[in-house]
Parts: structure tokens; C-alpha cells; sequence
């Protein structure tokens, strides 16, 4: 899809080329003036004028005439070459790529040096430019039948740079690339309906990703989760005839299995409530209750892609939520695999149960330090809105790697406080070691604080993605629908991880 050259001159016959422009008070200079040169001034007039925007994100095309080589030019504006972030570079590239897919023109150029400033470097540039073409570009299929119309996909991106090291910028562009298809990948499990995307579905998509990627991997069925006493997942899936699976993936990129990352995702294929019945309104779009499983799987993905010297165990606990003469009901105690009895006082606070017996089999398989990310609580959405993941920690200096990591991939968490107080109150009930739902009071801590009882001494940290995980809105970076949300904040915390 990509091309990385550094011969690009005005004639250089493109569809559409992509150039930054910065406010600048100083005019033009390299290609931009000698564009506007052969276009008789008229590029500098429409930037002073107003009529072409610098603002941050503005596209303006303008058509060439035959005047140069490209038919068409973007200009993606990019505000004060000061203020430019990451984060803005990488959405005004995402609407530039939108932009190009939405009049169906299947070839594109960048001028991928008129991005850079000071602080953001070719390099950066070009991840961003990797990323944002294939996030923007993304679409769900969906289930209609097709008309006879074939869809015309940008095909091929030049990506044009003057830097000496044009292998460091492919490799740029492939890094950002392989993040954008392991977040697409998270999306379209996420938009799945349940009745397609079953555990067995999603333990069938994480084998094709180990077959892929030379992953091991282990599905463990309902016996094997008998025989390991897994009590909290199997009374999850007590009401269902879909059978349960906990989904394992274990990549070793050291040479010993030490120091090794756990990443846990909820996979709650559709979740009804339970008994605890969700209302008619409330139901609706809880096919997306397996968002934690995809953002781990979509970060597999990007893992088996770029082979960080890290070694990572993924879980998955995958069932769906359902009713009926044998489903689990409020008030049963049940026993969990690390052997706490837990009073079930929701049903709904389902996610919370199949995690406690995933992190205890992590830990298991070694896990030294654990990253749980769930669609956990509508209480996170209550206390952040929709733009930001909530998160709980035990412990400072991983979260400090986490919300690193989140900075980079432009998917911003905020840490809610977890107290010995909190914590008591999980532990409150009268017949068990803890209950699953005490109450509405801080209901996203009282999420997070039950799944830390089970992380016991290893440090660990905490993601609610139950408000980020799915979008009503179109972006700059995609549609509505699965966002595949911490699917890259996991990747780049594995690729930056360091041991204390
Ligand atoms: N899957 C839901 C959380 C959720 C809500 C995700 C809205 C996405 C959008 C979870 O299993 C749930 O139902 N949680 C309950 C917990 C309560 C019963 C303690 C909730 O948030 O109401
Ligand atoms: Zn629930
Ligand atoms: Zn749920």
C-alpha cells in the first residue's frame, strides 16, 4: 500500500497530493513556493486571504489544471508550528485520508516533510500517516446484501521524504500501519452481533491469530474449567447452551519466561443481565460486552506484527450473559479458581466474576504483572463521560507505563482513587469473602476494586472501557461503532515495558 521515495518533483503525476501547511507569517518556502509559483501566486493569496485555512485539521483542495503534475492538491492545515501534537497530526492526517477515500480516488502522495516541526519528527510523521490511513479508511461490512457497485479503496500512498533514512521512515509507516490493523481488527469483533460471534468465534479468530504469528495458545473448555474450579466464570455461563471458553495466547519474545506482561480482557459475548435483566433500552448494543477480549486480541495482533523482546500472556474469559432454568441467580454463593467465595447479589456485575477466575489464571501462567481492560461499568460512564477509559492501579509505576503508553496512542485514561475503604466494601458480605455489587455508590471503583481482590499482591492496573469502547459519532480516525479502543494504548505499553 505504501511507497516511501524521496524523488518527488512538481511534476511527479499524482491523483492527489497530500501537503501540511502550517500558519506561518513568514510565506513560502521549498516545493510550496515553487508550487506557487507555477499556480502565478495564487497559493499564497488564498492562504493570506483566508480562503485556504491553516486551522488545525481544515482540508482544502485545490484542482491544478494541468499546472503540476498532481490533478489535485489537500492541504491539511496544521495550525502554529508550535502547538502541533501527535495527536492533531495524526486526526487532521486522518481526515486528509478520509477526505481521499470519500471521492473514491484510488492513489494518493504525501509530502510527508511539510508535517514535521521541532518536536514532531518525520518519524512521527510517518506512524501517524501509517495509523490514520488505515484507521480512517476503515469501514464495517456489515450483513446487507451487496449491490453490484464495486467499493473503490484508496490502493496506493507515495510517501515522499528528503531524509537521508528512507528505511527508518518505512519502518515508520509499517509501525503505524500495524497499529491501525490490530485496532480495525478490535473494531469488527467489537460491531460482531452475538449470534456471530459466540466464545467459540472468538476462540476460532485468536488460534487463526496464533497460527498467524506463532503464538501458543491454549482454549480451555467447560471440563478443563470444572477440573481448575473456575466457579466464577462457570456460574457466568450457567444459563447459556453456548458452551464457555477461556481463551489463552502466550508470546515469548525472551529468551526466558520471566517478567512476564497479563494482559485479561472481558469477553462477554452478549450479556441479557441475567436474571438481574437488563431493561429493553439498556440491552441493546451488548454485543459490544466483549470489547476488553478485542482491545487484547487487537494488541496481540500488533504484537505478532512488530515481535517486542516481551513476553506477554493474554486471557480471555468468553461466555455470554443469559437466562434461563439453569442461569445463576442473586443470592448463590459461588467459589472462585483462587478459592474466595463470592455472594452474587447482581447478576449484571457478570464481567467483574469471569475476570477474577482470568486473572488468577494468569498468574498461573506466570504473570508478574497484570492489565485487566473490561467494558466493566456504566458507572465509569456516570463519572467520565465517553472520551475517557477509567482506570484503578496498585501499584504506581505500572500505571505510569499504562498512562505513557495512552498518551502516545491518543486514548486518554483517568485514574479513579481505590482506598482501603473501597476495598472493605467489597468485602461486606455477611456469608462470603466478597460480593459482587455493593451498591451504586462509586459503582466503577466498586468494579475495579472487586477484580484487584483477585490480582493480590501482583501489581496491576485497571481499564473501564465501557464508555470509550464503542462511539455513536463518526471521527476523523474511523466511523461510529467499535472504536477498538486500548487496542494500541496495550500494544505500545508492551513495546515500551520496562521491569523496576
Ligand atoms: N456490560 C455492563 C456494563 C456496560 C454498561 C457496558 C453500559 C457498556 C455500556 C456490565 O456488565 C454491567 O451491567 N454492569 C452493571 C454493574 C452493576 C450491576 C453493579 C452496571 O454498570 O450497571
Ligand atoms: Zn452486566
Ligand atoms: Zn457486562
Amino acid at each position: 500500500m505504501f511507497t516511501i521515495a524521496n524523488n518527488f518533483n512538481l511534476n511527479s503525476k499524482h491523483e492527489v497530493l497530500i501537503i501540511g501547511l502550517f500558519n506561518k507569517t513568514a510565506g513560502f518556502d521549498g516545493y510550496l513556493e515553487e508550487a506557487d509559483g507555477l499556480l502565478d501566486g495564487y497559493l499564497l493569496e488564498l492562504v493570506k486571504s483566508g480562503d485556504m485555512s491553516v486551522k488545525p485539521k481544515a482540508i482544502s483542495k485545490l484542482h491544478t489544471f494541468g499546472k503540476l503534475g498532481a490533478k489535485r492538491l489537500y492541504f491539511v492545515g496544521l495550525g502554529k508550528e508550535k502547538e502541533l501534537t501527535f495527536e492533531v497530526l495524526r486526526e487532521a492526517m486522518g481526515r486528509a485520508i478520509k477526505t481521499v477515500n470519500s471521492e473514491k480516488a484510488a492513489e494518493a502522495a504525501v509530502l510527508l516533510d511539510t508535517f514535521t516541526t521541532e518536536n514532531v519528527s518525520v518519524l512521527d510523521a510517518g506512524h501517524a500517516l501509517g495509523e490514520a490511513t488505515v484507521l480512517a479508511a476503515y469501514k464495517f461490512e456489515g450483513y446487507k446484501q451487496k449491490t453490484n457497485e464495486p467499493d473503490k479503496k484508496l490502493e496506493n500512498v507515495t510517501v515522499y521524504s528528503q531524509i537521508e533514512e528512507q528505511d527508518d521512515v518505512k519502518a515508520a509507516v509499517a509501525v503505524g500501519y500495524a497499529h491501525g490493523k490490530g485496532t480495525n481488527s478490535a473494531r469488527t469483533l467489537t460491531n460482531t452481533p452475538g449470534n456471530l460471534l459466540t466464545a467459540a468465534d472468538l476462540a476460532d479468530h485468536a488460534v487463526k491469530l496464533a497460527d498467524t504469528y506463532g503464538f501458543e495458545s491454549e482454549i480451555l473448555e467447560k471440563a478443563d474449567l470444572e477440573k481448575l474450579g473456575m466457579g466464577a466464570f462457570l456460574a457466568v455461563n450457567q444459563g447459556s447452551v453456548e458452551p464457555p471458553k477461556m481463551i489463552v495466547l502466550k508470546y515469548q519474545g525472551r529468551e526466558e519466561w520471566t517478567d512476564v506482561i497479563g494482559l485479561v480482557g472481558k469477553g462477554i459475548t452478549f450479556d441479557t443481565g441475567g436474571y438481574s435483566i437488563k431493561t429493553k433500552d439498556g440491552i441493546v448494543g451488548m454485543k459490544t460486552d466483549m470489547g476488553g477480549a478485542a482491545a487484547v486480541l487487537g494488541a496481540m495482533e500488533i504484537i505478532g506484527e512488530l515481535k517486542p523482546e516481551q513476553n506477554v500472556v493474554a486471557v480471555i474469559p468468553s461466555t455470554d450473559n443469559m437466562i434461563s432454568g439453569s442461569a445463576f441467580k442473586p443470592d448463590d454463593v459461588i467459589t472462585s479458581m483462587s478459592g474466595k467465595t463470592i455472594e452474587v447479589l447482581n447478576t449484571d456485575a457478570e464481567g467483574r466474576l469471569v475476570l477474577a477466575d482470568a486473572m488468577t489464571y494468569a498468574k498461573h501462567h506466570g504473570a508478574n504483572y497484570l492489565v485487566d481492560v473490561a467494558t466493566l461499568t456504566g458507572g465509569v460512564i456516570v463519572a467520565l463521560g465517553t472520551e475517557t477509559t477509567g482506570a484503578l492501579t496498585n501499584d504506581e509505576a505500572l500505571f505510569e507505563q499504562i498512562l505513557e503508553a495512552s498518551y502516545e496512542a491518543g486514548e486518554p485514561i483517568w485514574r479513579l482513587p481505590l482506598f482501603e475503604k473501597d476495598k472493605e466494601r467489597v468485602r461486606s458480605s455477611k456469608i462470603a469473602d466478597l460480593n459482587n455489587s455493593p451498591g451504586r455508590e462509586g459503582h466503577a471503583i466498586m468494579g475495579g476494586a472487586f477484580v484487584g481482590e483477585f490480582a493480590e499482591g501482583t501489581p496491576w492496573v485497571h481499564l473501564d472501557i465501557a464508555g470509550t469502547s464503542t462511539t455513536k459519532k463518526d471521527h476523523d480516525l474511523g466511523p461510529s461503532g467499535g472504536t477498538g479502543v486500548m487496542a494500541r494504548t496495550l500494544a505500545l505499553f508492551v513495546e515500551r515495558f520496562e521491569t523496576e
